[in-house]
């Protein structure tokens, strides 16, 4: 197992679902990480129940909207300055606003893209600004989706933005690449989550009849993809999308009805 002991790690929108299981990998490994949620007391909790499977208090909450960049770029410093360093921030936190496009309403466009691009954009600067002052050797990552590689109905907006943090994947590698930070993307395919469990009746049997592997993501399976991209086997991969659904985007047959 890769170790990340004496290594910081800020995860947001990790108060439950894909963000959880990565701040218990990353402390599994042995990280000290930083828990970001809007929800300040899922936030708490959440921490709360990894120190205590870890018997031992290596994950710390911060509450605050990624949309706000101002409070973000404030946390990221309080996080740097408390534990001297920060050398892995993975920008998780993204929302789902299903819509059709003919019906797409401005106000759930722009809360989708304040969330999912800018949320993540200000956050991997404010990371990356820490890394450099301090001579680190990061690694910034990116929660795209498949939908952001295929177009799927019903989910353009959504679709838009994962796209756009594919791209920004790519245009942050470029400009960060000379101080020895990596930028690249996750794009895992239908993960069950406890959200995604609730979006429809048969959530885990409709996507695991369409997925080549015949099973839908666990949220283990986008962390062991996040370790291996934080890992220094990693260090020469950089820019790239990782796509994580079982094969799905090969054909992306959907399930009935969406
Ligand atoms: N679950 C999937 O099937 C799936 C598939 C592909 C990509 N993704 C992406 O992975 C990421 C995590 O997905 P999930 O299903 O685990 O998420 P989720 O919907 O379960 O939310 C996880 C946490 O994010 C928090 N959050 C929401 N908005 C926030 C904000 N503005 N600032 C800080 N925290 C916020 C929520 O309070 C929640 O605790 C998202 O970016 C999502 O788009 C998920």
């Amino acid at each position: 197992m890769n170790s990340l002991t004496g290594k910081v790690a800020l995860v947001t929108g990790a108060g439950m679902g894909i963000g959880y299981a990565l701040c218990r990998a990353l402390a599994e490994a042995g990280a000290t990480v930083a828990l970001n949620d809007i929800d300040a007391e899922r936030a708490t909790q959440a921490a709360e129940q990894l120190n205590q499977q870890l018997q031992a208090r290596r994950v710390h909450a911060y509450a605050a909207d990624v949309a706000d960049v101002n409070a973000m770029r404030a946390i990221v410093g309080q996080i740097a300055a408390r534990f001297a360093r920060l050398d892995i921030a993975i920008a998780n936190a993204g929302i789902t606003l299903f819509g059709r496009f003919l019906e797409y309403e401005p106000e759930p466009f722009d809360r989708l893209l304040a969330v999912n691009l800018r949320g993540s954009f200000f956050t991997a600067q404010a990371a990356a600004r820490e890394m450099i002052r301090r001579q680190i050797e990061g690694r910034i990552i990116l929660m795209s989706s498949v939908a952001g590689v295929q177009a799927i109905g019903g989910l353009g907006a959504y679709g838009i933005s994962k796209a756009g943090l594919r791209m920004m994947a790519r245009t942050l590698a470029y400009e960060l690449g000379a101080y020895g930070i990596t930028v690249n993307a996750l794009a895992p395919g239908a993960t069950l989550t406890e959200r995604t469990a609730q979006e429809t009746a048969n959530y885990e049997q409709d996507w695991r009849a369409v997925t080549p592997n015949r099973r839908v993501a666990h949220v283990e399976d986008i962390a062991a993809a996040a370790l291996f991209l934080c890992s220094e086997g990693a260090r020469h991969i950089n820019g790239q999308t990782l796509i994580v659904d079982g094969g799905w985007t090969n054909q992306s047959p959907l399930p009935l009805g969406y």
